[in-house]
């Protein structure tokens, strides 16, 4: 921030722009100049002028990650070290050479001037603007914005040849100083992804589930054993073990805990507890996961606690009771809800991954080094009750599996963090970790109230909250993304399941739980495509070949979103043709009968999803590792080469925003992925790949 204080004394100025000689060439320009009207940074501004280095390997970096998680490359499984993934996407020392021998030859800047960032990716100078602008050949404005908001840019700017190669960007420069003020965002961050439908009265030892009372049994279900004849009303971990042949978990090995994000919400150990009892009695009920605190995070809490909202809670109810005796590991991240760690921040994911992986703290990508101060938490925060210890950098180990089941709108945060960030994810692939994101809860939107929009839908001046607003990180395309399913209730666990969809309200006064308020009252599983990443190569044929389905869903209009994902709703299209479809796979999420705060309710969502395909990975990696394999890692090539592990899931959509969203259909589509698990034909296939 050291500009600011420079810049509320510049003044008009007319310097001499120094004019781009010939052994300059252009490196960025504007397509459109900035609308500065003249107000040039003074001269004598001190300006931060930061330049990122070429990585070559973010863009060698998907070649890597095919190389070891694509089942057709020789290379399969051989995953790389946390040090090699490391070494590989800092800048080469030639970068770094180049760039610094052109600064110290212009005269203007001395050794001890530069900073370099540990990881190599970036070279900080604080400079006057006059200099900058010689260096680079440009002009430097500030733009102040309608809120107060004050960046710097320029409209184009030059570099030497042979430095240009050498060079990502360069900011302050078509890429304006990050703004001075933020503008508050009208919804926070988190999206807990379990739909509370119904609570009744309070804690009775093992009545029997409150099934709909209009429900019967369904006339093929009267030959199945009593623990599977009301799984269309009440899913169990039963009921999940049968619908995708899951086995009785008999392994506990330490390398393959697997994983829980949370954060704020957090579990009570009476609540899972009580879930064990009454519907997962091979888990003894005291069964405790291993709680890690990142930057302050701490759990259990007690049941009455209003940390306790249920996600944590059916989380753990799910990943315990899939694969105990194995062991589960909850990642409880940030300090508490009204601390700076979790309010004013847009984005979640950056002080977890840091502590996790020491290298990312400092790891410069796509002009953006280490946690962005006014998206992500900091830390020490003076608040009262804050984290008063500095950021946690790679104080942790990872677990081969984490299940997500958080997420928020992908427009929310600004195109380059977010590619930092999924290029994280990338690396953590690189290193055999399966990192699984639960899709989202209301079909082609965000979280209610995104974008101040009541169904979480996107506008411009001519569209109102008509415009499909997809999730984040689903959008990565190195995460697995989790869609939900549901089986219908005159259906069994031998029935093929339909996309998840349900209508609270109805389901609530049904069972006599009261309506539920709108817009939450609708769940349908989450999906659709990115705004800022394209298919993967493993996944564009599955993509293309939805794209060209008679299906309802043609006769919406569409855009193809451009570089910067600024063109959203352009012509008045609603979604982005062009873009990442998300999810990948699917499971289960709709029915979970479990307690919180002591008290029985019935949960839906992809919440439930994400931790059951987490699961099964982890069943599937100790199984490998149980024959001297390795884990599977990122697992999405080895879906997309050989889907028919999966059950196709053809049935539902997933509607919002006023419109239809998309249809489920034969193959990959955006609403279930590819399907839901059948175990037993994952395991011939993962057991036989090496
Ligand atoms: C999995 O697929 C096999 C056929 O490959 C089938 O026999 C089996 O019933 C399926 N299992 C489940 C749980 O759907
Ligand atoms: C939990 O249940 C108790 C007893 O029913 C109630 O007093 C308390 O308010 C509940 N807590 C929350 C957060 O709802
Ligand atoms: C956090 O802030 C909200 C409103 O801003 C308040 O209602 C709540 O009681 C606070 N919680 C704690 C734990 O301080
Ligand atoms: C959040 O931002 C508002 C407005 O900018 C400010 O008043 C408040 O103190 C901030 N809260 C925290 C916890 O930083
Ligand atoms: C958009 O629609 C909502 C609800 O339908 C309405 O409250 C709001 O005023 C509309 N906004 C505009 C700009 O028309
Ligand atoms: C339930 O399924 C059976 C076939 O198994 C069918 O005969 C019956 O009509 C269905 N009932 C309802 C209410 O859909
Ligand atoms: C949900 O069900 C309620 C009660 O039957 C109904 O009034 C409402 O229109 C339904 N909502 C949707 C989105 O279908
Ligand atoms: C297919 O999904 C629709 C909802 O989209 C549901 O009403 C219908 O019962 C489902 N059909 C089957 C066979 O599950």
């Amino acid at each position: 921030m050291l500009w600011k204080q420079f810049l509320v004394h510049s003044s008009f100025f007319t310097g001499i722009a120094v004019s781009a000689s010939l052994s300059h060439v252009l490196h960025e320009k504007r397509e459109i100049p900035l609308p500065h009207e003249g107000r040039r940074v003074h001269g004598d501004s001190i300006i931060p002028v930061r330049i990122g280095l070429k990585q070559t390997n973010l863009h060698t970096g998907y070649e890597r990650l095919m190389d070891i998680s694509h089942p057709s490359s020789p290379n399969y499984g051989k995953h790389l070290s946390k040090e090699e993934v490391h070494s590989i996407f800092s800048p080469a020392e030639e970068t770094l050479e180049t760039v610094k021998s052109w600064l110290l030859s212009s005269g203007t800047v001395s050794e001890s001037d530069i900073i370099e960032y540990e990881n190599k990716g970036w070279i900080a100078i604080d400079m006057p603007a006059k200099h900058a602008e010689s260096l680079l050949g440009t002009t430097f404005y500030e733009l102040e914005g309608s809120n107060g908001d004050v960046r710097i840019g320029c409209d184009e700017y030059y570099l030497p040849v042979h430095v240009s190669d050498h060079v990502d960007y360069i900011k302050p420069g078509v890429k304006l100083s990050p703004p001075l003020k933020k503008k508050k965002r009208s919804f926070g961050k988190r999206a807990s992804r379990a739909g509370k439908a119904s609570q009744g009265g309070h804690t009775l030892p093992h009545v029997q589930p409150p099934n709909d009372p209009s429900w019967a049994l369904p006339p093929a279900a009267k030959g199945l054993p009593p623990a599977l004849q009301n799984c269309g009303v009440n899913i169990t971990p039963t009921c999940i073990k049968a619908l995708y042949g899951l086995p009785d978990a008999t392994h506990k090995q330490p390398e393959n805990a697997m994983g829980l994000f949370e954060t704020s919400d957090t579990f009570s150990q009476e609540d899972i507890s009580l879930f064990f009892q009454h519907f997962a009695t091979n888990v003894p009920a005291d069964t405790k996961p291993k709680v890690i605190s990142v930057d302050g995070g701490s759990a259990p809490v007690a049941p009455s606690s209003s940390l306790n909202g249920g996600e944590s809670d059916i989380d753990l109810d799910l990943a315990i009771s899939l694969i105990y005796p194995q062991s589960v590991t909850v990642y409880q991240v940030d300090d508490l809800p009204n601390s700076s760690g979790e309010t004013n921040t847009t984005g979640f994911l950056n002080t977890f991954l840091d502590s996790v992986d020491g290298s990312y703290c400092s790891y410069s990508a796509y002009g953006i080094t280490g946690d962005s101060p006014g998206i992500d938490a900091s830390y020490p925060d003076s608040l009262p009750g804050g984290y008063k210890g500095k950021l946690e950098c790679g104080t942790y180990e990872l677990t081969r599996v984490v299940s997500i089941s958080y997420g928020e709108a992908e427009v929310y945060l600004p195109k380059p963090y977010v590619e930092r960030q999924c290029n994280e994810i990338l690396k953590l692939g690189l290193q055999g970790h399966t990192i699984l994101v639960a899709s989202g809860d209301y079909g082609v939107a965000s979280f209610p109230g995104s974008n101040g929009d009541e169904e979480g839908c996107l506008s411009t001046n001519t569209m109102n909250g008509t415009i499909y607003n997809p999730d984040y990180p689903a959008g990565c395309p190195y995460i697995t993304a989790v869609g939900a399913t549901r089986l219908y209730p005159n259906d069994t666990v031998h029935d093929p399941e339909s996309a998840m969809q349900v209508n609270l309200t109805a389901f609530n006064i049904a069972t006599g739980a009261g309506p539920t308020s709108e817009p939450y009252d609708f769940f349908a599983t989450g999906g659709g495509f990115s705004n800022y990443f394209k298919p993967a190569f493993f996944q564009a044929e599955a993509v293309a070949s939805y794209l060209e389905k008679d299906l309802p869903f043609q006769k919406l209009p569409y855009y193809e979103a451009n570089a910067d994902g600024t063109n959203i709703g352009e012509n008045g299209g609603v979604y982005n043709r062009i873009g990442r479809g998300y999810p990948d796979v699917s499971a289960n999420g709709a029915f979970l009968l479990t307690y919180v705060n002591q008290t029985q309710g019935t949960f839906f969502g992809t919440s439930l999803a994400s931790p059951i395909f987490g699961a099964v990975v982890t069943l599937l990696n100790e199984e490998r590792t149980a024959i001297g394999k390795g884990p599977i890692g990122f697992i999405n090539p080895a879906l997309y080469a050989n889907p028919s592990v999966l059950n196709d899931i053809t049935n539902g959509s997933n509607p919002n925003c006023g419109s239809e969203g998309f249809q489920a259909s034969q193959g990959w589509d955006p609403v279930t992925g590819l399907g839901t698990p059948n175990y037993s034909r994952m395991r011939e296939y993962f057991l036989s790949l090496p």
